[in-house]
C-alpha cells in the first residue's frame, strides 16, 4: 500500500510559449533521448568533457562488478575545481555565487571570488586541525551561508562531509556521526525559525555524549546566545578563521573520479542511518547536466532552490550543480511565512528571482493564505517554476502556475531521489505539461513500471518504478554496508539488473509517468523523508513503551501524517498526559519532523507469523477501508 491517496492522469494538457521554448537554451526533448539511448556512454562523455577534469578517464562506465557501477574510471577531478577554482580565473569571480538572507533580515552576498577565498581559507583551517583526505566530517547547521563553505571545503580538501539536517535531534545526529566515524564536527550556536532559536549547539553537547568519537566541534557564531563551548574541544568559526593558517590560497586535493564526495543518511526500513554514498565525478556529470537542461539556467538567472541544504535537494541544487554552472544560487535561512506569509514572494521581487525551486508542501501551505499576499508583489522576474519531494497534487500545481506563475512559467515537477543524485523523471522547459506528472525520463534514463516479477505493467495500472541501467550519480554504496546496497536497491529485480526505487506509478496513455508514492517503510511528511523505525525506534527509546508501530495516513497540507500506535510496558497507563510526553519525546530524540500527529494506546499489534508488524493493516483500519488479505496474520 502506498502513502499517498492516488491522483487519476488527468487530460489536462499545458503546452509551454512557444517564445519562452525558442528562447531556451536546451535540445529538443525527443531528439536528445533518442541519442542518449543509442549511445549512452557517449552521451555521457560528451557531457563530461563540459567540465574540467585533472586527468581525463580511461573508461566512461566500468561495469564489470554489477550493480557496482564505476563512471569515469581513471579521471582525476575535485568538485571544488569545476564549481570554483574554474571560474575565479574568468570574469565570473565577480558575479555573485551565493544571495543570502537571514531570517530576521540580515543580508550577505558571496561573488565567486569571496566564496572561494572562504572556502581555501577554511579548507586551510581544517587542514590546521589535521583532517586529512578520507576523513569524515559531519556538518550540522541551519541554513546560512558557512553551511555552503564548509562543505565546498571539505570536497576540496577531499574529506567526504555528512551534513545532517539541523530539523534532527540528539538520536539522529549520535547515529549518523558513529556511523560515519567523524571526529570533527561544524555546527552553529543556533538557527533562526520562526523568530525562535533553535538550540543547534545544545543537540551538538547531548549527541557528543552519546558519541564520543567526536573530538572537535567547530562552532559558527549566527545568534549570538549563551552557549557552552567545552575547553579543548569546542573551538569558534571566526577565531580558526582568524588565525595566520587561515590563508586565503589552498591546494585542491586532486581526487579519483569515484572518491567519496559525500555521505548523506536517508532513511530506510531499518532504524540504523542508511549512509548515501556519492562520489566527485560521476555526481558533477550529472547533477550540472540536469540543472542546466531541466532549468534552462543562464547566465543572468537568479536560481532560488528553498530546499535545506541538509537534504539532497539541497546538496545537489543549492550548493553543487548551480556553483558548477556558475549560476547565483539564492539561501534563505527561515520559514516561508516569517515574519507574514507573503515573505517569499517579497524575497522574489527583492532579489529579482528568476526560477523558484520548492516542494508541494511548501505550495500547499501558502495556498492557504489565499492570493493577496502574493499578488502584492511583483512576480513578473519569475520565468520557471519547479517541485519535487512528493507528488503534487494538481490543485496546487494549478495555483502555482496561476498565481505565482501568471499562467507563463512551466511547472517542472522533478522526480528524483537522494540514490539517484539528480532529477530522473522531469520535463525539460519545451515538453507540454499535466498537472501532476513528472513527466517523462530525463535524457539517459530508461525507467518501467513492472510487476513483482519484472513484467511490465499495464496503461494507467499500478506497478513498481525501477531504473533500467546505471546513471553517472547513481548511489554507490551504503556507507559500510554493501550488502545492505544489494538487498535495498538491487535484490528485487536481481536477474534483470534493475535498481528498486521504492515507489509506485503508472504510466499513462500518452506515456506520461505519475509517481503515486513510496510502497515500503518510508514516510513522506511534508516532503521530509523519515523512515517509520526511526520514529518507532524514537518512540520505543521512552521508559513506557514496549513496542510502537507507525504509519503514514494521507494528509492535505502535509501529504502525509504519521500515526503511531503503542503497546505499554506493564504497569504503565495510556492517557493524554502520556501522549503528550510521548511526543516532546520524539520531538528531542528524532526531531520536530518526526512527531506523530496522533499515538493510540493499544494492546497488540497486528503481526504475521513471522512476527513482523503488517502496516498495511494498521492503515487500512486508519483509513476505515478493507482490511485485505489477512491469511498472514498471526492472530
Ligand atoms: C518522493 C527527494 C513524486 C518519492 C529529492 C521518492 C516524489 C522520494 C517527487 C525520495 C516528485 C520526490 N513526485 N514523488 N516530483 N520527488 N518524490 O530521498 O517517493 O528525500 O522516492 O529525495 O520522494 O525522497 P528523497
Amino acid at each position: 500500500m502506498t502513502e499517498q491517496a492516488f491522483t487519476p492522469p488527468t487530460s489536462e494538457w499545458y503546452q509551454p510559449d512557444p517564445a519562452l521554448v525558442a528562447a531556451a537554451n536546451v535540445p529538443d526533448y525527443e531528439a536528445v533521448y533518442d541519442r542518449a539511448r543509442q549511445d549512452p556512454q557517449a552521451f555521457w562523455a560528451k557531457r563530461a568533457e563540459e567540465l574540467q577534469w585533472y586527468q581525463k578517464w580511461d573508461q566512461v562506465l566500468d561495469a564489470s562488478n554489477k550493480p557496482f557501477y564505476k563512471w569515469f574510471t581513471g579521471g582525476k577531478t575535485n568538485m571544488a575545481l569545476n564549481a570554483l577554482d574554474r571560474h575565479v580565473k574568468t570574469w565570473r569571480r565577480n558575479k555573485l555565487a551565493i544571495i543570502w538572507e537571514g531570517e530576521p533580515g540580515d543580508k550577505l552576498s558571496l561573488s565567486y571570488w569571496q566564496l572561494w577565498q572562504e572556502v581555501n581559507k577554511f579548507a586551510n583551517v581544517l587542514r590546521g586541525m589535521g583532517v586529512k583526505k578520507g576523513d569524515r566530517v559531519t556538518i550540522y547547521m541551519g541554513r546560512v551561508p558557512e553551511i555552503a563553505i564548509a562543505m565546498l571545503a571539505c570536497a576540496k580538501i577531499g574529506a567526504p562531509h555528512s551534513v545532517v539536517y539541523g530539523g534532527f535531534s540528539e538520536q539522529a545526529l549520535a547515529s549518523r556521526i558513529e556511523d560515519a566515524q567523524s571526529k570533527v564536527l561544524i555546527t552553529c550556536d543556533g538557527a533562526w525559525l520562526r523568530g525562535k532559536i533553535v538550540p543547534l549547539k545544545n543537540t551538538v553537547d547531548e549527541a557528543a555524549q552519546r558519541s564520543p568519537v567526536v573530538e572537535t566541534v567547530i562552532v559558527v557564531k549566527r545568534t549570538g546566545q549563551d552557549i557552552h563551548m567545552e575547553g579543548g574541544r569546542d573551538y569558534w568559526y571566526h577565531d580558526l578563521m582568524a588565525l595566520p593558517i587561515a590563508k586565503p590560497r589552498a591546494e585542491t586535493e586532486i581526487m579519483d573520479a569515484e572518491d567519496p564526495l559525500f555521505i548523506l543518511y536517508t532513511s530506510g526500513t531499518t532504524g540504523k542511518p542508511k549512509g548515501v554514498l556519492h562520489t566527485h565525478g560521476g555526481y558533477q556529470v550529472y547533477t550540472s547536466t540536469t540543472l542546466s537542461w531541466a532549468f534552462d539556467i543562464k547566465e543572468e538567472d537568479r536560481w532560488w532552490c528553498a530546499a535545506d541544504p541538509g537534504w539532497i535537494t539541497g546538496h545537489s541544487y543549492i550548493v553543487y550543480a548551480p556553483l558548477i554552472l556558475g549560476a547565483t544560487s539564492i539561501i534563505y535561512e527561515g520559514a516561508p511565512t516569517y515574519p507574514y506569509p507573503d515573505r517569499w514572494w517579497q524575497l522574489v521581487a527583492e532579489y529579482g528571482v528568476s526560477i523558484l525551486y520548492t516542494a508541494p508542501t511548501a505550495i500547499r501551505g501558502l495556498m492557504r493564505f489565499g492570493e493577496a499576499w502574493p499578488q502584492r508583489h511583483d512576480l513578473s522576474s519569475l520565468r520557471l517554476l519547479g517541485s519535487v519531494g512528493e507528488p503534487i497534487n494538481p490543485e496546487a500545481w494549478r495555483w502555482y502556475h496561476r498565481v505565482i506563475g501568471r499562467e507563463q512559467c512551466p511547472i517542472i515537477d522533478t522526480w528524483w531521489q537522494t540514490e539517484t543524485g539528480g532529477f530522473m523523471i522531469t520535463p525539460l522547459p519545451s515538453v507540454g505539461l499535466k498537472p501532476g506528472s513528472a513527466t517523462r525520463p530525463f535524457p539517459g534514463i530508461e525507467v518501467d513500471i513492472v510487476d513483482d516479477d519484472g513484467a511490465p505493467v499495464g496503461v494507467n495500472e499500478d506497478g513498481n518504478l525501477v531504473i533500467k541501467g546505471p546513471w553517472p550519480s547513481m548511489i554507490r554504496t551504503v556507507y559500510g554496508d554493501d550488502e545492505r546496497f544489494l538487498s535495498q536497491y538491487w535484490a528485487k529485480y536481481q536477474k534483470q539488473g534493475w535498481y528498486l526505487a521504492g515507489d509506485t506509478a503508472r504510466r499513462d496513455e500518452d506515456g506520461y509517468l505519475w509517481v503515486i508514492g513510496r510502497n515500503d517503510d518510508v514516510l513522506k511528511v511534508s516532503g521530509y523523508r523519515l523512515g517509520t523505525a526511526e520514529v518507532e525506534s524514537g518512540l520505543v527509546s521512552h521508559s513506557a513503551v514496549a513496542e510502537s508501530a507507525v504509519i503514514g495516513v494521507p494528509d492535505e497540507l502535509r501529504g502525509n501524517k504519521i500515526f503511531a500506535y503503542c503497546i505499554l510496558v506493564a504497569g504503565a497507563e495510556g492517557s493524554p498526559a502520556l501522549e503528550a510526553e510521548l511526543k516532546a519525546h520524539v520531538r528531542h530524540e528524532v526531531g520536530p519532523i518526526a512527531v506523530p500527529a496522533q499515538i493510540e494506546f493499544v494492546d497488540n499489534l497486528p503481526k504475521t507469523r513471522s512476527g513482523k508488524i503488517m502496516r498495511r493493516v494498521l492503515k487500512a483500519q486508519a483509513l476505515g477501508q478493507p482490511l485485505g488479505d489477512l491469511s498472514t496474520l498471526e492472530d
